[in-house]
């Protein structure tokens, strides 16, 4: 009986073992860090493909052995927009956008702004999502990667940061305004660049607008000002 009884608890120990193993063989990270980490390679490629010479300080300072940070998903209302901007996507993004969409809900997407401050609408119709960076599920002290999501018919308004900041439009139309100048239409695989401390907006139309950013600086932990007027 003994006998018996020992094997009984081998087997329940080994089974138990076995629905363990998922957990205990992935990395320390959650699923979330782990989806995220393929979005960051994927936004790699997409960049280093653009072979334009804005890019190299961005790329240099992309980290090759990121450490993960197990993160809680969070969500915000205009991912509901990521259907529409994965219809609206060209062939070389569609794959990326596609990706962010099927992991969309193991993300954590914040908004930097108060309603008091950009108001209801664009509250709801304005959201970012970080891979990479300070805050993001992949850790990086100097570098932050990740996308922007704006619905239709919302303005983005007149913004600066000391940061400096890349954008690669992945999906949508949209008008950009840089410095004081007039706002252009600006298409999907255009790469557009304001240095640090320039103001510059979005405005969009009937397509929502999904962008790829990167944001280098010393110090990563700032925010954005909106500028009046
Ligand atoms: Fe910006």
């Amino acid at each position: 009986m003994h006998r018996r009884a020992a094997i009984s608890k081998l087997c329940s120990a080994l089974a138990g073992a076995v629905l363990a193993a998922p957990h205990a063989l992935a990395s320390p990270a959650s699923p979330a860090s782990a989806d995220a980490g393929e979005l960051v390679a994927r936004a790699r490629v997409l960049l280093a493909a653009r072979h334009e010479a804005l890019l190299n300080a961005f790329m240099m300072a992309w980290p090759e052995h990121p450490e993960r940070r197990n993160l809680s998903p969070a969500s915000v209302p205009v991912q509901r927009y990521l259907s529409a901007a994965l219809e609206l996507a060209p062939k070389w993004s569609r794959a990326f956008v596609a990706a962010l969409r099927t992991e969309s809900n193991e993300l954590v997407w914040r908004r930097s702004y108060t309603p008091a401050q950009v108001g209801e609408i664009f509250f709801e119709n304005y959201g970012y999502t970080e891979f990479l960076g300070t805050t993001g599920p992949i850790a990086c002290e100097h570098l932050a990667c990740g996308v922007l999501l704006l619905g239709p018919g919302v303005t983005y308004p007149l913004h600066s940061h000391e940061a400096d900041e890349l954008y690669l439009p992945l999906s949508g139309s949209a008008l950009w305004r840089h410095g004081s100048d007039q706002w252009v239409l600006r298409h999907p695989g255009t790469l557009l660049h304001h240095p640090s401390g320039t103001p510059h907006a979005m405005q969009t139309g009937e397509e929502p607008l999904l962008a790829l950013y990167l944001w280098r600086s010393d110090n990563l932990n700032q925010t954005s000002h909106l500028i009046e007027g």
